[in-house]
């Protein structure tokens, strides 16, 4: 699983909550390798643990077990802080299913937040949100707050500010689950913009199997684990509601099959 490409690479990747007799392992060795530009779909039944991936990537949980690899550096042990600050700061931008906008703030404020939390000077934080707004089709709305914004362009509000420190990682999780098909296809729409334009890597966790079609693969997870993984040009069907349908069978498969522990 060597890539020269490769922007982020894990391995053993572990996560066991709590302890005997309720003990969880919600992440079971689970090895990935994110190449740099690349869109992921990750996919699975409630409670495989793809969330609590999300986080392990984001650094916002630590593992129980695993190694990590950015770019072509070394295989080492998961960050602890304080290193794990700088590295979500650097790598990482989160982009979540309700949005998680501050209701005082105004669109471009919101946007803003990450570099004014972070100190930097003023007249860069207005020339990159103006640009963020621009990127995102939201410059006309720059003075509106949340509860005056359609769903959609929350989570378009949501994505320019995941993105306005320019992280290599964008992990999103179920952006599209508040939203309707409609709104859902333009955010995947700007997710692959976006992607075009600033080069990220998007993970994405979606039940959607027609979402899960703008993926450039799409990995299926079951009891903390990777069980299948489909590039783009392995799932068949002549247009995009024949490969979700694909996806379905799929993710209905690996569901059914008994349990392997
Ligand atoms: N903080 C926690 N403490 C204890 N158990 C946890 C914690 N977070 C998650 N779990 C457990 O870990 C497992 C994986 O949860 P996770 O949230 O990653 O699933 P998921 O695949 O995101 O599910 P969903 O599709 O419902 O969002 C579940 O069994 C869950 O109950
Ligand atoms: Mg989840």
């Amino acid at each position: 699983m060597e890539n020269s490409n490769s922007i982020l690479a894990v391995k053993n990747l572990t996560k066991i909550y709590g302890q005997e007799p309720n003990k969880v392992v919600a992440l079971d060795h689970v090895d990935l390798d994110l190449a740099a530009g690349e869109i992921v779909m990750l996919m699975g039944p409630s409670g495989s643990g793809k969330t609590t991936l999300l986080q392990l990537l984001g650094g916002l949980e630590p593992p129980t077990e695993g190694k990590i690899k950015v770019r072509d550096g070394e295989w080492q042990e998961f960050y602890r802080e304080p290193e794990v600050s700088h590295y979500r700061r650097d790598m990482i931008g989160f982009v979540f299913q309700f949005f998680n906008l501050i209701s005082a703030l105004t669109a471009e404020e919101n946007i803003a937040l990450p570099l004014i939390l972070a100190g930097q000077p003023k007249k860069k934080i207005t020339t990159l949100t103006e640009e963020m707004l621009h990127l995102v089709g939201l410059s006309e709305r720059s003075k509106h707050r949340p509860r005056e914004l359609s769903g959609g362009q929350q989570q378009r509000v949501a994505i320019a500010r995941a993105l306005i420190h320019n992280p290599a990682i964008l992990l999103a999780d179920e952006p599209t689950g508040n939203l309707d098909s409609r709104n859902s296809i333009d955010i995947l729409e700007l997710f692959l913009n976006m992607r075009d334009k600033l080069g990220q890597s998007i993970l994405i966790v979606t039940h959607d199997p027609y979402v899960a079609t703008y993926g450039d693969r799409v990995v299926l997870f079951r009891d903390g684990r990777i069980v299948d993984e489909y590039s783009a040009d392995q799932i068949v069907g002549e247009n995009r509601s024949e490969r979700s349908l694909y996806i379905m069978e799929r993710l209905q498969s690996i569901s059914n099959e008994p349990r392997s522990k």
